[in-house]
């Protein structure tokens, strides 16, 4: 069974947009820790639209499970990695005007690049650094030959495969690159668009995942299935508690 961890960068996406100090991401990774995530992630991006500096700290202080920092290669952002000091840093790949990470990392394009940042945040101390990349051979294995010990494949066309044949293909690529990884010496995490309907086709079909990390579905989730309940209170904070 893989370990979940949950990413809380929407909670602060929401807090974002009103410019407000509440939801606040570090309060909803204690729940989620309460509530047996194993651990949390987030995603500094270089446009902090979700996550702030702020919370990065905050989360590092205080979350108990495991910490996965996500990042790009950019120079300012991997150097706050490396003073957190994560349990494990995982390198995707970013575009400013992307609504979320849009597929794998081009590890064979950058290996360069790629090998200089994966020493510095194995240098910080961080003990896993993970490559986030779509299911094709050719990149785990130059995961591999940069020196990553860990990689995330990225489950987004899996997700979005509109028919079932095209889902379970998306699984076979998923369980052939996980074999791949695994074979590599790579530690298998995987991410991107699971959910409640998706997860058991996946989990009956990929071997190796060790970790996965999932967050739009349990946010959606937590934000309807809270919904009555926050009504219910607001109505007894407008009319008084119902007699
Ligand atoms: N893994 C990576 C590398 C991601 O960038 C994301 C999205 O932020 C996820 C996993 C989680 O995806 P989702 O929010 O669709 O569960």
């Amino acid at each position: 069974m893989p370990n979940l961890l949950v990413n809380i960068d929407h909670v602060g996406t929401l807090r974002n947009a009103r410019q407000e100090t509440f939801p606040d991401p570090v309060h909803a990774a204690a729940l989620c820790e309460q509530a047996g995530a194993h651990g949390i992630v987030f995603h500094l991006r270089e446009d902090r639209r979700h996550i702030t500096e702020r919370d990065v700290h905050l989360l590092a202080d205080t979350v108990k499970g495991k910490l996965d920092f996500e990042l790009s290669t950019d120079e300012e952002v991997v150097a706050i990695c490396c003073d957190v000091a994560p349990d494990l840093a995982t390198l995707v790949p970013e575009r400013r005007e992307e609504v979320t990470t849009e597929g794998g990392l081009d590890v064979t394009a950058h290996q360069q690049r790629l090998e200089d940042r994966v020493d510095r945040l194995f240098g910080a101390g961080i003990e896993q650094v993970s490559l986030f990349v779509d299911p094709i051979p050719a990149q785990i294995d130059a995961a591999a030959a940069v020196g990553a010990n860990c990689v995330e494949l990225h489950t987004g066309d899996f997700a979005e495969a509109d028919t079932e044949r095209a889902r379970r293909e998306e699984a076979e690529r998923l369980a052939q690159g996980a074999r791949t990884a695994h074979e590599a010496g790579l530690r298998v995490h995987a991410g991107h668009g699971l959910n409640y309907r998706n997860f058991s086709l996946f989990q009956e079909t990929v071997p190796h995942v060790a970790e996965v990390s999932v967050g739009f579905a349990v946010m959606a989730r937590a934000i309807l299935g809270g919904l009555g309940q926050a009504v219910r209170d607001m109505n007894a904070t407008v009319n008084g508690p119902l007699s």
